[in-house]
């Protein structure tokens, strides 16, 4: 065998698999680093830390952690740490740690030395040698990560003892705002949920939460001097059947708000894990729900109800002295519960037209001598900041607040894109870069049908992590003012904190690695194969985290005619050992690896899981291909007409528990099946079902699109192309069934023949409700 090339090539392309490879072997064999074997060159993968540390420097052999280990803490910082770690450990594993009276030897030391140098109060440095472990740091915050750091490197550790390899780390973070923001406002969490949030949220190193308390749709913070606001702003009637007590018809009320002593009580919590906390009280926009519980507010001088629609709205609070004094003084009661230096204006969304049409507020204008709707919001915001900055706050809002100008001292917080966080920039002003583009959990993460309701719109774990946030065109200069990043939660289609926290995990990992880690640390390969480390942790503190990532995603081809299917598999997360079988048994990490497409005579049951260390990531997902199979499709097989606003949106009944969910474009709700093979095809079936239509869409609403009906309900239409010929046209009924749905049959011309575009749409303008289309069946001669 000739040597001199094979070992080029493979440190040329292979250095991630020879370390994991390397890490193995490290494993199995068990004493051989304590009996002088070298270590691997990189041991990260194996330590599978996230976020990775600035520096790890793998040393000569390992600690054993078991349950006669002591842990050593002077002072009661030092102490506080201790005990989290502790507690760390007995949760996610077998151990049960004491904290150790003075002068037991060897063992776990944290200490907080003040001597100790560095840059940042969140840094640490952590030795793990043959007889002790020690984290050092300056400051109780990088003591605690350096306790997480270390809880991860013996984490989930089901065993009763737990080997710890020796290195040495030296940590601090990137970034000073690693943050995530949750909108309570749309749907409420229960103050165990949020501390549930907020443990997660530390053991990723992040240690800003923003809380977005208020919104069109709930004002969900008490405030003592104005009790309606959460007494009537608290509350919404939901649309459709979902409003409804199924047993008396009567209206069923959504509601929900943190109590002050509940505030407290969560500032006090999230501190103790080093989180700071950013109330969010959104102006001039996102108003209706305080308008709702005090009509003075508004600009109207009507009583809206809360809101029970998702989308953009007009609602603005009015412009008068008496309403910037009541936001002063909400302000002055916010200030009092969270002592966080920032507080969030909100600032975004606020479309004038209210105070366009409004007599009484040009005249205002007029009076103040403002130019504009812009410099009106300009004004309030202006005049908040002046409040915040006399009462020892910093004022961030959204890249709204940058339109009619900002005020001397604000943070920008830039969402509609990057190019708002650029302008402020430069302008001098500090700010959090959270675009909507790679870092809103709301929006789904993949595509497959098991995601729950949401923007389907994908942002893929991948495009999390490749988010960077100093832009290149920023000058040295200016790119200290980047805090740093911050992924949003809203909440709008987010019943569940289970839902909840599909849409947060795993991507918090992609979140808190990109706020942590130097730059040139990040490695997406690198990444993915300390990943499942960190999906063990989840399952052992019992984190719902999403699977859709670590699925299979079938792709099919058929031939209905020769009786076959051609199946493309592939994982959307990108990562490569995909195993399948065809016998009907879940596939193993010996099953045949997946390397093209499959040829398939029907009838087949084709399973398929993503392996990573020989393990699946995920539960196979099953294919049955029958001819049958090959005739139908559901909403999620197929594609939309055009590219409006996809969502997939959940039935609006039963009020709790299982929805329907469907596939929609809420501005041309029309699907797509291309190609579909109509030879010998007699008659088409469409499972229609029928949902409340919630959306303020503002300016777009005049893209929405229809088509007109013919008759009173309107019909169900097929075409053949979406601009195409008319294929068939059934009338629908006035309601669906009791199930909430209906089967309706279109027959299709004699003649037709071979493959076609098939379009599926429904006409009329039927709000408050919509037709959504469920399945599609070809039905044979
Ligand atoms: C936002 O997404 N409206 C900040």
């Amino acid at each position: 065998m000739k040597r001199t090339t094979a070992p080029r090539l493979l440190s040329f392309l292979a250095i991630p698999v020879l370390a994991l490879a390397l890490a193995a072997c490290q494993r199995d064999e068990k004493s051989a680093a304590t009996a002088g074997a070298p270590p691997p060159a990189d041991v990260s993968a194996e330590m599978a830390l996230i976020p990775l540390p600035a520096k790890l420097e793998p040393r000569q052999g390992q600690f054993t952690i078991d349950a006669s280990t002591p842990v050593h803490a002077e002072g009661e910082a030092a102490q506080r740490v201790a005990k989290r770690f502790v507690k760390l450990v007995s949760t996610t594993g077998k151990i049960d740690l004491k904290l150790a009276a003075d002068g037991a030897a060897g063992g776990i030391r944290f200490v907080l030395d003040p001597a100790f140098k560095s840059a940042s109060p969140e840094a640490y440095v952590l030795d793990t040698a043959t007889d002790g472990i020690t984290v050092r740091a300056s400051d109780e915050r990088g003591l605690f990560y350096g306790a997480v750091t270390l809880w991860q490197l013996a984490a989930p550790g089901g065993e009763a003892a737990i080997r710890v390899p020796a290195l040495h780390i030296e940590d601090a973070p990137r970034f000073g705002w690693r943050g995530l923001m949750l909108d309570s406002a749309r749907h409420f969490q229960s103050v165990e949920e949020i501390k549930r949030l907020l443990d997660a949220m530390a053991l990723h190193k992040l240690n800003t939460f923003h809380w977005h308390l208020t919104d069109d749709q709930g004002w969900r913070i008490e405030i003592k001097r104005y009790p309606k606001l959460t007494e009537v702003g608290g509350c919404r009637i939901p649309a459709g059947d979902g409003g409804k007590d199924p047993a008396t018809e009567k209206p069923k009320p959504y509601c929900g708000y943190y109590t002050q002593d509940q505030i407290r009580d969560v500032v006090k919590y999230a501190a103790e894990r080093h989180i700071t906390i950013v109330p969010e009280i959104d102006v001039p926009g996102h108003a209706q729900a305080a308008i709702a519980a005090y009509p003075e507010l508004g600009v109207l001088g009507d009583k809206p109800p809360v809101l029970n629609e998702w989308g953009v709205n007009t609602y603005l609070f009015n412009t008068e002295e008496s309403t910037f004094q009541f936001l002063e003084n909400v302000f002055a009661e916010v200030i009092g519960l969270f002592p966080g230096p920032y507080v969030h204006v909100g600032g975004d969304e606020a479309v004038k037209d209210q105070w366009k049409a409004s007599a009484r507020v040009q005249a205002r204008m007029r009076e103040l001598g403002i130019k504009d709707e812009m410099a009106m919001q300009s004004h309030l915001i202006q005049r908040l900041e002046k409040f915040l900055v006399a009462h020892d706050r910093r004022l961030i809002g959204w890249d709204e607040i940058l339109e009619g100008g900002l005020p001397p001292e604000a943070t920008v917080m830039s969402w509609r894109g990057i190019e708002g966080g650029i302008e402020a920039a430069e302008q001098g002003h500090d700010v959090v870069m959270s675009p909507s583009s790679e870092l809103y959990f709301d929006y789904l993460q993949t595509h497959s049908p098991n995601e729950p309701p949401g923007r389907p719109a994908a942002i893929p774990l991948k495009q999390v992590y490749a988010f960077e946030p100093v832009p290149q065109q920023l000058d040295a200069a200016h790119r200290q003012h980047i805090l740093g990043l911050q992924a949003n939660v809203w909440t709008e289609h987010m019943r569940s904190f289970a839902r909840m926290q599909h849409a947060i995990f795993p991507r918090i990992a992609a979140l808190a690695e990109t706020g942590w880690s130097p730059q040139a640390r990040k490695d997406y390969d690198g990444f993915l194969a300390r990943l499942p480390a960190q999906l063990q942790r989840y399952q052992a503190l019992g984190i719902n985290y999403a699977a859709t990532p670590f699925e299979v995603a079938f792709s099919v081809q058929e031939d209905r005619q020769a009786g076959k299917a051609t199946v493309t598999l592939d994982n959307p997360t990108g990562y490569q050992d995909i195993r399948y079988t065809t016998d009907g048994n879940d596939p193993t990490a010996a099953s045949p690896r997946y390397e093209s497409p499959l040829a398939l005579t029907l009838p087949a049951e084709l399973r398929a899981a993503v392996f990573a260390d020989g393990k699946p990531l995920a539960a196979a997902g099953v294919q049955h291909l029958t001819a049958a199979s090959l005739l139908s499709r559901t909403d999620e097989e197929l594609q939309m007409c055009s590219s409006g606003l996809m969502l997939r949106l959940e039935d609006d009944g039963p009020a709790d528990g299982e929805r329907a969910i469907f596939n929609v474009d809420i501005f041309n709700p029309c699907w797509l099946w291309s190609g579909a093979d109509l030879t010998d095809i007699a008659s088409i079936k469409v499972r229609a079902g029928r949902m409340p239509y919630y959306f303020q869409l503002h300016k777009d609403e005049a893209n929405r699109k229809f088509r007109a009906p013919k008759s009173a309900h309107g019909e169900l239409e097929i075409h053949a192309g979406c601009d195409g010929e008319l294929l068939a046209s059934v009338p629908l009924p006035a309601e669906p069934d009791s199930s909430g749905f209906v089967d309706l049959k279109a027959d299709l011309p004699a003649d037709l023949t071979g493959r076609r575009d098939l379009c599926i749409t429904f006409t009329g303008d039927t709000r408050p409700t919509m037709w959504v289309l469920d399945r599609v069946t070809l039905q044979p001669r």
